[in-house]
C-alpha cells in the first residue's frame, strides 16, 4: 500500500475516535448503546463492502441490529443494475421517513452503486430530504470520516467521488460468518456489455496485489475462516494492471497454499477471458469448490456481439465442454438476460438451446432493464412486455428442466457439506453447502456450524437436497455431538 493510502488510514482511525466520543455521549443520554443496521442490496461485492462499514461503526462503538425499527443509525447499501433494485430503495425509504418522524435522532444513510448516478442523487436531494448521509463506492474508506461530519450536523452531508485509484488496506471488518468469508481481489470492470451500469458506477478495473489478498485470507483463517469467495467483476482478468502482472491462475495457486484454508471460491469469471491455465489449476486443486459461474446472458450471436460480450454462441459451447471434459464433475451455473433490446423469440430459442446443450446446474434468468447512460438504453428496438415475459418463462421452464435433472444426478451420494446454518423452517435442521454450491438440509446440532460433515443426499427437491449425516463410510451418525467433534473429520 502506498504512503498516501497509509496516511488516509491513520486519519480515519482518528475519525473513529471522534465518533466513539459521540457514542459516548449517546450513552449517557440514553443509558445504552447506539444501534445501527447495515441493509445490503446487490451482489457479493456489496456484501463485502457492508462488512466492512459495519466494522466501522463496531469500532465506534455501535451495536449492530438487523431491525431497522431498532436503530439509530440506518445505513442502506444499494445496487442498481436493475431498476427494480432502485425502485425497493425508494420503497424502503418512504418507511424509513416514517420511523424517523417517530424517533427524530435517527440518521439516515445510503451509499453504493445507486448513489453514483447523478440523477439519483438529484431526486434525493429534491424529494427524500430526511436522508442525513450519502456517499458512493469509491469512497467507502472515508466512511468514519462521513459519520463523524453526519453526526455532528443537521446538514445532508453528500460526498460522491467520479472515480478512484486508491485501494486502502486493512481497515476494520465485522464479517456476517465466522466461518466464511468474501475476498475482494480486484474492484471496477472495463467490459462495458452494452447493457450494464457496472463499469460506470464502479469505475475502472483495478486489481490489488497479491501480497495484500493473500495476507487478508491468512488473517481470515487464522481467525476461523475456512472457505473464502475471491469477489471481482471479471476475476479473469485479475491482475493486468498490476506493475508485476500475475494471473488470475497463479494467485489462485498461491491461495491453495495457504495452511488451514478448505474450501476456495470465486465470482465472476467472464467467458472470454477464461483461460487453459485457469481449467488446469482448477482440476490440480484440491481446494477450488467444483462450481464455476460462467455467465452466458444470450445464446444468439447477434445479441451476444450487440451486448458486446466479445465471445459467439460456438465458442461459449466449445468453453463450457472444455471445463466439463477437463472436470466431470463441476457444477455450471450461469446469469441469462432476457429482452435485450432486438431479441426476437428465435433468438431466446438459441438461448435455449445453449442452456439444453450445457446443461446449467442453475441460473440467474433475469428481464433485460435498461439503464439511463448505457448503450442498449438508447437503443430503438425495445423489445415489447408480452414478447418478453413468454420469452422469460419458456427460458425459465428450460432452466428449471436442467437444473433438476443435473440435480438429480447426485441422488444417494455421499458428500461433504460446510455447515452453514439452523434452518430457518426447523430448528432441529442445519443447512449445509457442498462444494458445488448446492444446499442440503439436515438434522444435527447448531453447534455444527462451520464444521465440514459428510452428508447422503436423500431426497432431491428440485434445486436441493434433504439428507442425512454420515461418516466416511457412509454409515449414518448416531454418535452423540461430543464425540463427534473429537472426529477428526469435523474439524
Ligand atoms: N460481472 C458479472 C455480472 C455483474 S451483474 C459478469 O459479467 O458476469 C450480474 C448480472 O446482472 C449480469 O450477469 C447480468 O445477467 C445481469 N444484468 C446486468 N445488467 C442488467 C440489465 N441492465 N438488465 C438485466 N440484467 C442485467
Ligand atoms: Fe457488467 Fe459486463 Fe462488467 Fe459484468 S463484465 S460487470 S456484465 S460490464
Ligand atoms: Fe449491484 Fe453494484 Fe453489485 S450495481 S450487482 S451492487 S456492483
Amino acid at each position: 500500500m502506498s504512503n498516501e493510502n497509509i496516511l488516509e488510514r491513520e486519519r480515519q482511525k482518528e475519525y473513529i475516535e471522534k465518533c466513539r466520543d459521540f457514542v459516548s455521549a449517546f450513552q449517557t443520554a440514553h443509558g445504552r448503546f447506539p444501534k445501527a443496521c447495515v441493509v445490503t442490496f446487490g451482489c457479493q461485492m456489496n456484501a463485502r463492502d457492508s462488512e466492512k462499514l459495519s466494522g466501522i461503526l463496531v469500532q465506534a462503538g455501535y451495536t449492530l441490529t438487523d431491525a431497522e425499527e431498532e436503530a439509530d443509525f440506518v445505513l442502506y447499501n444499494t445496487c442498481t443494475v436493475r431498476d427494480n433494485a432502485n425502485q425497493r430503495v425508494y420503497g424502503r425509504l418512504g418507511y424509513l421517513n416514517s420511523l424517523k418522524k417517530k424517533k427524530p435522532h435517527l440518521k439516515i444513510a445510503l451509499c453504493g452503486c445507486m448513489m453514483q448516478e447523478q440523477s439519483v442523487i438529484e431526486k434525493i436531494r429534491k424529494s427524500y430530504r430526511f436522508v442525513d448521509l450519502i456517499f458512493g463506492t469509491h469512497n467507502i474508506f472515508q466512511f468514519a470520516e462521513l459519520l463523524s461530519r453526519t453526526l455532528s450536523s443537521e446538514e445532508m452531508v453528500v460526498e460522491i467521488w467520479e472515480g478512484t485509484d486508491r485501494i486502502v488496506e486493512n481497515l476494520p471488518v465485522k464479517r456476517k460468518y465466522s466461518y466464511k468469508s468474501g475476498v475482494n481481489i480486484m474492484f471496477g470492470c472495463n467490459n462495458f456489455c452494452s447493457y450494464c451500469i457496472v463499469p460506470y458506477v464502479r469505475g475502472r478495473e483495478r486489481s490489488r496485489e497479491p501480497k495484500d489478498i493473500l495476507r487478508e485470507i491468512e488473517a481470515l483463517v487464522e481467525d476461523g475462516v475456512s472457505e473464502v469467495m475471491l469477489l471481482g467483476q471479471n476475476v479473469n482478468s485479475y491482475g493486468k494492471n498490476l506493475e508485476n502482472s500475475v494471473s488470475f491462475a497463479e494467485l489462485l495457486k498461491e491461495v491453495e497454499k495457504i495452511e488451514g484454508l478448505r474450501r476456495i471460491r470465486f465470482m465472476t469469471s467472464h467467458p472470454k477471458d477464461l483461460s487453459d491455465e485457469l481449467i488446469e489449476v482448477m482440476q490440480r486443486s484440491t481446494k477450488i469448490c467444483r462450481h464455476l459461474h460462467l455467465p452466458l446472458q444470450a445464446g444468439s450471436d447477434r445479441i451476444l456481439e450487440a451486448m458486446n460480450r466479445r465471445y459467439t454462441k460456438a465458442q461459449y459451447l466449445a468453453l463450457a465442454d472444455k471445463i466439463k471434459h477437463a472436470i466431470p464433475d463441476i457444477a455450471i451455473t450461469t446469469d441469462l438476460i432476457v429482452g435485450f433490446p432486438g431479441e426476437t423469440p428465435e433468438d431466446v430459442e438459441e438461448t435455449i438451446d445453449v442452456v439444453r446443450k450445457v446443461q446449467f446446474d442453475n441460473a440467474f434468468t433475469f428481464i433485460y432493464s435498461p439503464r439511463t447512460g448505457t448503450p442498449a438504453a438508447a437503443m430503438e428496438n425495445q423489445v415489447p412486455e408480452d414478447i418478453l415475459h413468454e420469452g422469460f418463462d419458456k427460458l425459465l421452464a428450460a432452466v428449471q428442466e436442467t437444473a433438476k435433472a443435473r440435480a438429480a444426478l447426485l441422488q444417494g451420494r455421499v458428500m461433504e457439506a460446510l455447515v452453514e446454518e439452523v434452518n430457518d423452517q426447523d430448528p432441529a435442521f442445519v443447512t449445509g453447502r457442498l462444494g458445488n454450491n448446492m444446499l442440503v438440509h439436515f438434522k444435527a446440532d447448531r453447534r455444527l456450524i462451520g464444521k465440514y460433515v459428510m452428508v447422503v443426499l436423500d431426497t432431491c427437491h428440485g434445486f436441493y437436497y434433504t439428507g442425512r449425516m454420515v461418516d466416511w463410510m457412509g454409515q449414518t451418525k448416531h454418535t452423540r455431538l461430543g464425540k463427534m467433534v473429537d472426529n477428526q473429520w469435523l474439524n
